[in-house]
Parts: structure tokens; sequence; C-alpha cells
């Protein structure tokens, strides 16, 4: 045999051997999120349901007895990041699925990676429109910006029915709230208000005097604010320190307790739509175990973020149970390529009762959930602590 086809021969076999591989035990589920940068703002309290959901779903089983563990790969908060993260979940860790990244701004870059690999992604908080449509391996358990974010608008014209100028700013490099902003300006606009005043800025952005200049020059009634923690915080603190006294409305990027250093005192009074609450269903006893774990850690109530993120992991869990189910054998004697096309398939079936309610996915990746919220914050007469109060 020629030198050139015995190498070509060894080559193929030693591929072929690499890609029929087992998968290991515990079985291994990614986390990719935003642990470090200012993205970790939201990061953070995805970390801490993941890490809820490993501990509740281990004690009750795992995968039909068998363990699963959670590899956890910091994205930091750009794109970069997000695809290295990916990367090495994917090539490195071998897992079966991962659940990531934080910002929809760094799943249209890293969603592509797992796509192409084959390997399935659940986005804990990926917001913006089109995420699902990334490719046939991505869906996502956060309800899109179409879906959550009007609800905020409403309430806001329940409490004040004299809104009519709006004054409308996002950060216009970032994804999401390009696409959440535009939500919110077609719903101000069907409800027959008008934007006064549409004001961009970056994420990077800390000074803020132009576009707070503006809204109080075109004095408006409202003031609807797409950022993420950091930059979304310092211009709800500017808006007031400005002068700016009528309702704000913060995005998704704002809807965490990690704004409060932020703007402190300035905080009070957001109006911030919900794809989950504490209390909404009593009966709900997932919800009520992960609830109990978070509060007694954490001595307040759990955040969205964290009820996601605890959704994702359950899904990747219920799924890989399903495929034992229909392979008739345990996930640890499958290849790992057929297990990642099979819990691809098996995430878009059926439905599951989760924190955030009953929820399924459809054939896109797309989340179906039943019922949104809206919360106010509430600062304290400290100005630095407060919690998020639940309207309807
Ligand atoms: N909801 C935000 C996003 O999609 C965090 O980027």
């Amino acid at each position: 045999m020629k030198r050139s086809v015995l190498v070509t021969l060894l080559f193929t076999l030693s591929v072929g051997t690499a890609y029929a591989e087992n998968v290991a035990t515990p079985i291994p589920i990614g986390i990719g999120v935003a642990q470090t940068s200012n993205v970790a703002l939201l990061g953070e309290e995805e970390v801490v349901g993941a890490k809820i959901a490993e501990k509740y779903f281990n004690a009750h089983g795992g995968i039909n007895g068998t363990p699963f563990k959670l590899i956890f790969q910091d994205t930091g908060g750009d794109e970069a990041g997000a695809i290295n993260s990916f990367q090495n979940l994917i090539n490195r860790d071998k897992v079966v699925g991962i659940v990531g990244p934080t910002l929809s701004q760094q799943a249209f870059s890293a969603d592509p990676v797992a796509n192409r690999a084959k390997v399935p992604v659940l986005g804990p908080s990926n917001t913006a429109k089109g995420v699902p449509q990334i490719g046939e391996y991505v869906g996502r358990v956060s309800a899109p910006v179409a879906i959550v974010a009007p609800n905020a608008l409403k309430q806001a014209i329940k409490e004040h029915p004299g809104i009519k100028k709006v004054a409308v700013l996002y950060a216009q490099n970032d994804a999401f709230n390009t696409s959440e902003s535009g939500t919110f300006q077609e719903t101000v606009k069907k409800m027959g208000l008008q934007i006064a005043t549409l004001q961009k800025f970056q994420t990077t952005d800390t000074d803020f005097t132009s576009q707070v200049t503006a809204v109080l020059g075109a004095n408006v009634d409202l003031a609807i604010v797409s950022g993420l923690s950091a930059d979304g915080g310092n211009l709800v603190k500017q808006l007031r320190q400005m002068g700016y006294k009528g309702p704000i409305i913060g995005g998704n990027g704002l809807n965490t307790v990690n704004i409060f250093p932020v703007c402190g005192k300035y905080c009070d009074g957001i109006l911030i739509a919900q794809a989950y609450s504490p209390s909404a269903d009593p009966k709900n006893v997932i919800n009520a175990a992960m609830a109990a774990d978070y509060r007694a850690k954490y001595k307040k109530e759990p955040p969205q973020f964290t009820a996601q993120t605890f959704t994702a992991v359950q899904v990747f869990v219920e799924a890989l149970k399903k495929v034992e189910a229909v392979t008739k054998k345990k996930i640890t004697q499958l290849d790992l390529g057929k297990v990642r096309e099979e819990l691809n398939k098996q995430i878009r079936t059926g439905s599951y009762i989760t924190p955030l309610g009953k929820i399924s996915l459809d054939h896109e990746g797309e989340i179906h959930q039943e019922n949104f919220y809206v919360a106010k914050i509430k600062m304290d007469a400290n100005g630095k602590t407060g919690k998020y109060v639940y309207l309807k």
C-alpha cells in the first residue's frame, strides 16, 4: 500500500474512532454564561439557577439513575468569549448540550458554532427576535421581547392614563436592546402614543448627558430604557439626577437586583416586565423547591434569570430521559453524536412543568409559555437594598 493511502486510511480511522465515543459518566451538560465582565451582573444569577437545578435533579435520580454534571465555562461579555467557551464545551468537555450564552448579541455568534457541531443549545436569557432561527440545534427558554416587553407598557398606562409623549432610549450596539426597543416603539405607536424622542447609546457609555437633555427637552410623560444592567442603571440614575420625574420602564437587561448598586435610590419605581414570578402558583412544586433553596441561601426572592437557567437545565434533564426511553439504552451506552442529535429532537416534544409554569418548545426551538408579569422596583430607605414588587 502506498504511504499516502495508508496515512489517509489511518487518519480516517482515528477520526472515526474519536467521533464514535460514548457519553461520559456523570453526563456532562455545558453552562456557557457570563461569569466575568459587566454582563456577569446577569450571568451571576444564571450560574446560581444552574447550580440549584444540578443539586435538585441529581437528588431526584439524575437521568433515570445516572448523575449528570454541569461544566461551567465563562463566556465573559463579548462574542469572542462566548465562541471560545462553546468550543471548549463541545470539543474538550464533550457535553451533550449547552445552556447559554447570556446575551443575544453573543448567541448570534456562538450558537452557529454549536449548530454546525450539531450540539443542542438552550438560551436561558436570549430574548432578541430571531434567536431560535439561528439553526435547528438552537432553542431558548427565554420568551422573546415581542411577548414580554409590551406588558410593562400596558402597566405604565394603567398607572398613568394621561401618558401621551414617550421617550425611547436604547443601546444600539447590542442585538437584544435593538430588538427590544423595536418592540417598544411598535407598541407605543399601536397604543396611539407618540415617540417624542428616540435616543441611542452604547452599552459601554457612562455619561448620558446628551440623551437626558433631549428627554427633558421633549417634555415626555414616560421614558423607556433598553440597556444592559450597568449602562441602563446609569442612564436611569442620570435621568433622575437631571430632573426627570415621570415613570420609567426598564427592559429585560435591567431585570436584576444587581442594578441596585448602579442606580441606588434612583432605581425606585422602575417598571420591568417579567417572564417569572416566584409566587405565581402555590401548587407549582418544582418552583416551590427551587425558590426554597434560593431563599435559604440568599434571603431574598429568586430572580427571573435564575428561574430561566434552572428551567433550561430541567429541559435537558427531562429530554435526556426521553432519549433513553426512545433508544431503550442508557445515555452512557450511546455515541455522543447520536445523543446530541436525539436530545435536540426530544427537547422539542411534549411539555415541561417548570418554575416558569408550563412550557413547551416548538419545532424551531421557540418557547411557548403561558404567564407573564410586571414588577416595580421598590428601594429601601437606605437607597441600597430593595426588591421587585409584583403587580400582576
Ligand atoms: N435578554 C437579554 C439578551 O437577550 C439579556 O441579550
